[in-house]
């Protein structure tokens, strides 16, 4: 079973980082295979909190190669902050350890101002992005404007596409965004110049390394970021991030054929969380929602930002599934239900009178849905310490169970907490991988 996706079946922050982590211990490569410093994990090892937003959880074991595919967007300046962060807690970030496609698309300043100025004018219509500057630098990629990766070594062309680069950012900055921000090449140049060296070791042929991997039989696991919801076309649209989430970009993105996939794992919360400004049809803004922020800890990893917080959406969850190919789900942070009176779940919507299969289209409709919920006996005891399905109280697994029903895709695993041995897996060709 050695290639593996892993993506997020809801709005993000889903525990993608720590189930990664877990399941990376065989893995051979990890690869994102899209989103920029928007993404945020918190990865805890024996008490250890450390935060990553580009470089993929796998780095924290040392016989694991990481690797950012070309469908990723970089900011050079955050990828190396997050290189010093790690030194500082003992991981040595080296071109052994770590490696980027050419092919990527840099992040650069002038898409953050686009970004941030873009959002202020949106005012309260605003998708409430990152400020990170994604959805301009992948407008770039696809528009054919990007600065790559392997233009920092060629310094007259990398001279060349910043300077109209930054003649088109200002003009659009100041005519259309009426910022008074502007940038100056020379400066931009002169900092990508210095930056180069110390990117150079890292850059790697990623395709070519994925399918030498695969062909070698060795594990490769493909770690998504955001979740599903937020995909560019199948997500909530506008209301979404810039790059495909779904398990099938992995391919694009790396560089690989559909045909070596092996196994797609989604990861969603026992309940569910949004950040950011769109439709959320079973959001809780009642204080069971609030306690779940509270308990479960639910604000940005990159922003700081409260999540919105609220049921699981069998509805969200069961597209999801279908959009990415779920083989199994794993789910996230059952341990915050505990003291409920009742669990409750999403189990089907209504848009003006009528049932509908799937998310309406538009995110005025996914608005106005009426969410029909189930609602399950919860339970009080402390769940933290389970270690095996069967040590749950009865009503946690019923929730479990109705889950899978519900959704119609198989519960490969759950976790009851933040640490490795929180995480317990039951789905077989999980296990095979992770070797638990
Ligand atoms: P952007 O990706 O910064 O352009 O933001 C677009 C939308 O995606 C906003 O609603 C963000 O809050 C959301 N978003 C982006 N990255 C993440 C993430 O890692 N977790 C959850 N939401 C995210």
């Amino acid at each position: 079973m050695p290639v593996m996706i892993v993506v997020g079946v809801q709005w993000g922050d889903e525990g993608k980082g720590k189930i990664v982590d877990f399941l990376t211990e065989r893995a051979k490569l990890v690869v994102r295979f899209q989103g920029g410093n928007n993404a945020g994990h918190t990865v805890i090892v024996e008490g250890r909190k450390t935060a990553l937003k580009l470089i993929p959880s796998g780095i924290l074991r040392p016989a694991t190669r990481c690797l950012l595919a070309a469908g990723v967007v970089v900011d050079p300046q955050a990828l190396f902050a997050e290189f010093d962060a790690l030194g500082e807690v003992g991981i040595e970030v080296t071109p052994q350890r770590f490696g980027i496609a050419g092919e990527v698309t840099l992040v650069l300043p002038y898409h953050r101002a686009i970004d941030a100025e873009r959002e202020a004018q949106l005012a309260a219509k605003k998708i409430g992005t990152t400020g990170k500057g994604i959805g301009p630098a992948y407008e770039d990629s696809v528009s054919r404007y990007a600065v790559r990766a392997a233009d920092l070594f060629n310094p007259s062309h990398l001279e060349a596409l910043i300077s109209r680069n930054v003649e088109l950012k200002n003009k659009y900055l100041k005519a259309v965004l009426n910022s008074e921000t502007q940038f100056d090449a020379k400066e931009l140049f002169d900092e990508l110049c210095a930056l180069a060296g110390r990117l150079k070791p890292y850059l790697a042929n990623v395709s070519l390394e994925v399918n030498e991997a695969c062909a070698r039989n060795e594990y490769v696991m493909f770690e998504g970021a955001q979740g599903s919801l937020l995909d560019i076309n199948h997500g909530t649209y506008p209301y979404v991030t810039s790059s495909h989430t779904v398990a099938g970009f992995a391919c694009v993105s790396a560089g690989f054929g559909p045909r070596l996939t092996n196994l797609v794992v989604g990861i969603c919360k026992a309940y569910a969380t949004r950040v950011g400004s769109g439709p959320f049809p079973t959001e809780d803004l009642t204080e069971e929602g609030a306690r779940m922020r509270e308990v479960g800890r639910e604000f940005g990893t990159v922003t700081g930002r409260p999540r919105r917080c609220g049921w699981f959406d069998v509805m969200a969850v069961r597209r999801a599934a279908r959009l990415n190919g779920i083989d199994t789900l794993v789910i996230t942070k059952l341990d915050v239900l505990s003291g409920f009176s009742q669990v409750k779940l999403g189990v089907s919507y209504e848009l003006d009178g009528t049932p509908l299969q799937d998310l309406p289209v538009c995110a005025d409709d996914i608005e106005r849905l009426k969410v029909k919920y189930e609602e399950l006996p919860g339970w009080n005891e402390d769940i933290t310490a389970v270690r095996s399905f069967g040590e749950l109280p009865k009503a946690a697994q019923e929730v479990l169970r109705r889950i899978e029903d519900a959704v119609q895709c198989r519960i490969g695993g759950f976790s009851v907490g933040p640490d490795r041995e929180q995480t317990i897996i039951m789905d077989e060709r999980i296990r095979s991988f992770a070797k638990v």
